[in-house]
């Protein structure tokens, strides 16, 4: 949410800022700007819309010089307006500043800083900080050696409570510059004769693969040529320098149309690399590295609970199921934003997972947090190396899909649902699941990679559906059992990214309700696998057809449906129960992918959304 990045060095700061902002847009992308320090004053771009449109304003009057900041914004604190876009100015002039999070008690610090002659351009709590730094900058003298507005930022942050990752220039001192962070990203990459801050290594790997995560409430101090990481309260922290694994080609989008149509193919592979090196040598169950519980630990454990937002908590409910039917452990799974505050009685031996795709999530973060406070143990499984809530867990799993760039997440959901089964096969195997139980099992997720390329192979016919259906405005996804959560995430994708009313249901429970909406302008998207409840769907199948409801139904092979029952039937490969939710994913994932094309709707960058949700 909201993506940041400065670069202090030797070459021109503009073009590499306007890059990294490219790369960070999908962070938010209500507006863009920039502030280079050149010839000793502050030249500041900033526009509504997209980077494009900062390019087009930059390209007019091109800055030259080589120590910058740039910044994509999405909306807390004041409408979309230029004004209100960042970097914001001090109204002395001496400082710039860009901000992601939100300051909590700006309305007093503003009432502060209007009886002492500052004023204020925008609506925004930015800048609010950016005029409280530059009062503590123009009250102190050097501060026992410590540089003027490193000291000037470290008085203003105590003043402060929220969230934040800043990066700030002073007039008056070229070549430099400070970054803060407190809730909200902050990576420092360190490169020959230039460093580099920015929100997530996307913006920082065309330079360097040298980087520093930085902690919250740690502050750095830049130069070209040196950086010093501090605490709040001065003490000097020893950085450990991280070598990125991923390339910038990781992060192009090659010869796809958008990335989520990119990131939609690639999830054969993205498999693979969840699973690689991850079965045990005897093929029975599965091995994960960074858990730092024994098999003991685990074995003790009575209680799973599962906290995530959006897409990862549609996975975590799969994951629900796979536990509860392979390991026969009980699973909650709670909204992360409601389990933090909600104080729910929790049973002694729980064990906590959150998943985030970002690993950033503040909600889910707060909920890693909350558990811990209270004395429990949080693993994490996240996609992202060196998030914050990959370093706060206690252990986890990394989902090594590689960068997911579109707003709508896809290969990241399905490496979360692979991975979700190999937890329920690794705690199934510490109970009752015999051996042959699990060979078979791992069987199962091996062969997942290439019956996903079999469902992809259906993509034509998929978008021929797609463009019947685009005009609809509302739609009903029906599951039951560990297809119910895939129901959820296929109303939400095509919510996020078409605009379109859609609801994911039970399918048995719609006759409570969502029936009223039944008509010939609302299909229902119905998945029929083979198994035990076939014929009761089928029978809901029969409810919605009485009433004139078109039906898409997404059937495993071999499922023959009454004659006339479906208007459109998309078949997916029969698959273990464990891989299912995998494979059944991607006509639903295509299904609003081709629905969003069709309504011209900007995929990769739906309106109103942000991938990395860092403020409540
Ligand atoms: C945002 C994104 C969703 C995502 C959710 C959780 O709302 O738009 O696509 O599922 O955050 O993100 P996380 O990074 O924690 O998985």
């Amino acid at each position: 949410m909201c993506g940041i990045v400065g670069y202090v060095g030797k070459q021109k700061a503009a073009p590499f800022i306007l890059e990294g902002l490219r790369r960070l847009e999908y962070r938010g992308y209500d507006s863009t700007g920039v502030a280079i320090l050149q010839h000793g004053a502050f030249r500041i771009v900033k526009k509504i819309g997209r980077v494009a449109n900062l390019e087009t304003e930059v390209a007019k009057s091109p800055l030259t010089g080589t120590h910058g900041i740039g910044h994509t914004r999405w909306a807390t604190h004041g409408g979309v307006t230029d004004a209100n876009a960042h970097p914001h100015l001090s109204s002395d002039g001496k400082i710039v500043l860009i901000h992601n999070g939100v300051i909590e008690n700006y309305s007093a610090i503003k009432k502060f800083l209007l009886g002492r002659g500052y004023t204020f351009a925008s609506e925004t709590d930015t800048e609010v900080l950016c005029n409280l730094i530059a009062y503590h900058y123009a009250k102190q003298a050097d501060d026992a050696g410590e540089n003027r507005c490193l000291a000037a930022v470290r008085k203003a942050l105590l003043h402060t409570q929220g969230t934040y990752g800043i990066v700030v220039m002073c007039a008056d001192l070229p070549g430099e510059m400070v970054a803060a962070r407190l809730g909200s990203p902050l990576i420092l990459g360190v490169g020959d004769g230039e460093n580099i801050v920015a929100s997530d290594v996307s913006a920082i790997v065309t330079r360097t693969q040298s980087v520093v995560y930085l902690k919250d409430g740690e502050i750095v101090h830049l130069t070209p040529r040196e950086f010093r990481i501090t605490t709040a309260d001065r003490a000097t922290v020893s950085p450990l320098v991280d070598q990125v694994t991923w390339s910038v080609a990781d992060a192009e989008m090659g010869t796809y149309a958008h990335f989520m149509e990119k990131e939609i193919f690639e999830q054969p592979l993205a498999l693979e690399n969840a699973m690689r090196g991850r079965f045990s040598a005897d093929g029975s169950t599965a091995n994960f590295g960074g858990l730092n519980l024994s098999a003991s630990e685990f074995r003790g454990i009575e209680r799973v609970q599962f906290c995530a937002c959006g897409t990862a908590l549609h996975a975590c409910m799969v994951t629900e199921h796979m536990i509860e039917r392979f390991a026969r452990v009980p699973v909650e799974c709670d909204y992360a934003s409601e389990f933090r505050y909600r104080n729910s009685p929790l049973h002694r031996n729980t064990l906590f997972f959150v998943m985030s795709q970002s690993g950033e999530t503040i909600d889910t973060l707060a909920a890693l947090r909350e558990a811990q406070r209270k004395g429990y143990k949080v693993l994490a499984v996240s996609n992202v190396v060196g998030s914050t809530i990959a370093r706060e867990a206690d252990g986890g799993i990394y989902q090594h899909v590689g960068p997911e760039v579109g707003v709508a997440s896809t290969k990241a959901f399905t490496s979360q649902l692979l991975i979700g089964a190999m937890l329920a096969l690794y705690l199934g195997r510490l109970r009752d699941l015999s051996f042959g139980d699990g060979v078979e099992f791992v069987r199962a997720l091996k062969a997942a990679p290439d019956l996903v390329r079999q469902a992809l192979a259906q993509a034509p016919q998929i978008k021929a559906i797609a463009q019947r259906y685009a005009h609809h405005t509302d739609m009903l996804f029906l599951g039951r059992l560990a297809l119910f959560p895939i129901a959820l995430e296929g109303a939400l994708k095509l919510k996020e990214i078409s605009y379109l009313h859609a609801e994911g249901y039970p399918a048995a429970e719609m006759k409570h309700g969502p029936i009223a909406l039944i008509s010939e302008a609302c299909p229902s998207v119905f998945f029929a696998p083979q198994g035990e409840i076939l014929n009761k769907i089928v029978s809901s199948m029969q409810e919605i057809k009485a009433r004139k409801g078109p039906i898409i139904a997404i059937v495993t092979e071999g499922v023959e449906l009454p004659a006339g029952l479906a208007d459109e039937v998309i078949v997916i490969p029969d698959c273990h129960e464990a891989v299912l939710p995998i494979v059944a994913s991607i006509p639903v994932q295509l299904l609003s992918y081709y629905i969003a094309v069709e309504r011209g709707c900007d995929v990769d960058k739906p309106r109103n959304l942000a991938k990395s949700v860092t403020v409540e």
